[in-house]
């Protein structure tokens, strides 16, 4: 397909074919281009797990949404979603690796960081694993988990403290959704959100 293509048709799908697993092939170029995302000082400070098995997928439903969700139309077409990956970023590879000699930040002081890079490297490559399954003829959704979730999850599946769940990516072969709400926004015509030259005028 080509790139425009894909940057065109990618949009988020609630809804899959429970019964069209994700060829592993197919897995396996997503995984391989999420590790392809640039990331600060090459830190790679990402994580990433899949859940693929029917009972650990349960698992994470359970572990990772809110308790009241049985009658939630979202919640039960996500379910139909043969495969998970959750990433993850971790601030404490960022300041280790720019505390190295080249960076020279021994400090590990945070306030260097205005922008969390950790977060938006995880972002990254989470945007290269949505387009890897358009291009594969799939579709997926990025969603996050509630704080309050965050815990459980990690506990659930021995998720270490240091890395953090960005978002998870709920991936298969789309089957007709309702679409989000939010889209009644519109999206924002170029000339409203970029500024060419100065911010002004
Ligand atoms: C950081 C982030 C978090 C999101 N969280 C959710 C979510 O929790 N549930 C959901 O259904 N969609 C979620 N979305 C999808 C957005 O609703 C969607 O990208 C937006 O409405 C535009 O639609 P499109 O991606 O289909 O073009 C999220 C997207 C991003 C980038």
């Amino acid at each position: 397909m080509e790139f425009r293509d894909v940057v065109r048709r990618r949009r988020m799908v609630r809804n899959f074919d429970p019964d069209r697993a994700v060829p592993p092939e197919v897995l396996g170029r997503v995984l391989d281009h999420a590790v392809r995302a640039p990331s600060a000082g090459f830190s790679q400070g990402w994580g990433f797990l899949v859940i693929e098995d029917s009972a650990d997928r349960d698992r994470f439903w359970t572990a990772a949404t809110p308790g009241d969700t049985a009658e939630n139309p979202w919640l039960t077409g996500m379910r139909r979603a043969p495969v998970i990956i959750v990433a993850h970023s971790n601030k404490d590879i960022y300041l280790d690796r720019y505390a190295e000699e080249d960076k020279a930040w021994e400090d590990r002081d945070e306030s260097r960081w205005p922008v969390p890079y950790w977060h938006i490297d995880a972002g990254f490559a989470s945007l290269l694993m949505l387009l890897t399954v358009v291009d594969e003829g799939l579709g997926a959704c990025f969603f996050g988990i509630p704080p309050e979730r965050i815990d459980a999850y990690r506990a659930e599946f021995g998720v270490p403290p240091v890395f953090l769940p960005i978002g998870a990516i709920a991936l298969g072969y789309p089957e007709p959704d309702r679409r989000s709400p939010s889209l009644k926004r519109g999206r924002k015509p170029v000339d409203e959100v970029v500024h060419r030259g100065s911010w002004r005028a």
